[in-house]
């Protein structure tokens, strides 16, 4: 297929066609990071700006490092550390980013939807790094790529998503993903912690963490996020791993003993995730992160060859 796109903004509005194939031109990047010289000219002359509101580890050195293996110049805004401070709005950096002559913008925001808002006073292309609890489509991207090669396939899957639904973008980006796929997917939380008509999505929703465990293939754990619990709703540290922690022996009542364990970072470590777990051989966590690399590679590269873009 011909990539048309100029921006990336969220799964929701891709086909499936569009996800197999930034899956495939994944499949076809991973490679690179193998050789000796770690670098392809495909972005050479581009410039690549990562304009980061929120704290992040993973997906801003991700990023960074998918754009320098495309041969791209890149450079990383922290609107911390940036005219953002003094007031300057979203959409005026932006058209600032698009004077000084960059190819792509990568934002992260925590605004539900600002990549969208953008993407609409800016030509060059903008891709969603994390919107408020809306979307993160290259982690779910990434997510898919990592059980798309652990299993084969995604058609026929039971993918569990456990943990903070309702504020989770990493929780909405895969189950738009995962569905369109043709994967069964089981959402498992408290209910305080499970978004309103949600299985609209498509999803079935437990708040039984052994029965969400029994017929999966994948748990895709999500960290509790306090710092968004603005009305103290959350359960108590200890009460949530007593009840909904992904622990060893919960593990081992699964009925597929290869079932494995995902998590987006940053963990918990006590919290939604015992120890043990994180650091089991069923933990994919860090194959994850290295995966992030090929899928980010190639979102850059469609977004980049799209005949929208500059
Ligand atoms: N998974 C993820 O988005 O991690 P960071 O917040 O570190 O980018």
């Amino acid at each position: 297929m011909k990539w048309t796109r100029k921006d990336l903004l969220g799964l929701e509005y891709l086909s499936k066609e569009e996800l197999e194939f930034i899956l495939a031109t994944a499949d076809s990047f991973k490679e690179v990071s193998t050789r000796e010289i770690k670098k392809v000219p495909a972005l050479r002359g581009k410039t690549v700006v990562n304009l980061f509101y929120e704290p992040s580890t993973r997906t801003r050195v991700s990023f960074e490092v998918a754009a320098k293996r495309l041969s791209a110049d890149v450079i990383n805004i922290a609107a911390e550390t940036s005219s953002v401070k003094k007031g300057e709005t979203l959409i005026d950096t932006g058209k600032n980013i698009q004077a000084l002559k960059a190819d792509i913008i990568v934002l992260r925001n925590s605004f539900s939807g600002s990549p969208f808002l953008l993407s609409r006073h800016v030509d060059i292309s903008v891709i969603n790094a994390g919107d408020g609890w809306h979307e993160h489509p290259t982690q779910a991207l990434l997510d898919i790529f990592t059980l798309k090669e652990k299993f084969g396939r995604i058609e026929g899957l039971n993918v569990s998503i456990v943990g903070d639904i309702a504020h989770s973008r990493v929780a909405r980006s895969n189950i738009w993903g995962l569905t369109k796929l043709g994967a069964k997917v089981t959402v498992c939380a408290p209910p305080m912690l499970i978004p309103y008509a949600i299985e609209e999505m498509g999803v079935r929703i437990t708040h039984d963490i052994d029965e969400a465990l029994y017929e999966a293939d994948a748990v895709n754990v999500l960290r509790m996020q306090f710092e968004r619990d603005q009305q103290n709703a959350f359960p108590e540290h200890i009460d949530y791993f007593r009840q909904y922690g992904i622990t060893r022996e919960r593990l081992d009542k699964a009925k597929n003993k290869n079932l494995i364990v995902m998590h987006p970072g940053p963990i918990n470590r006590g919290i939604e995730l015992a120890s043990e777990v994180a650091d089991c051989p069923q933990s994919v966590i860090l194959e994850q992160v290295t995966n992030g690399i090929a899928v980010r590679m190639a979102v850059l590269f469609l977004v980049s060859q799209s005949e929208n873009s500059q």
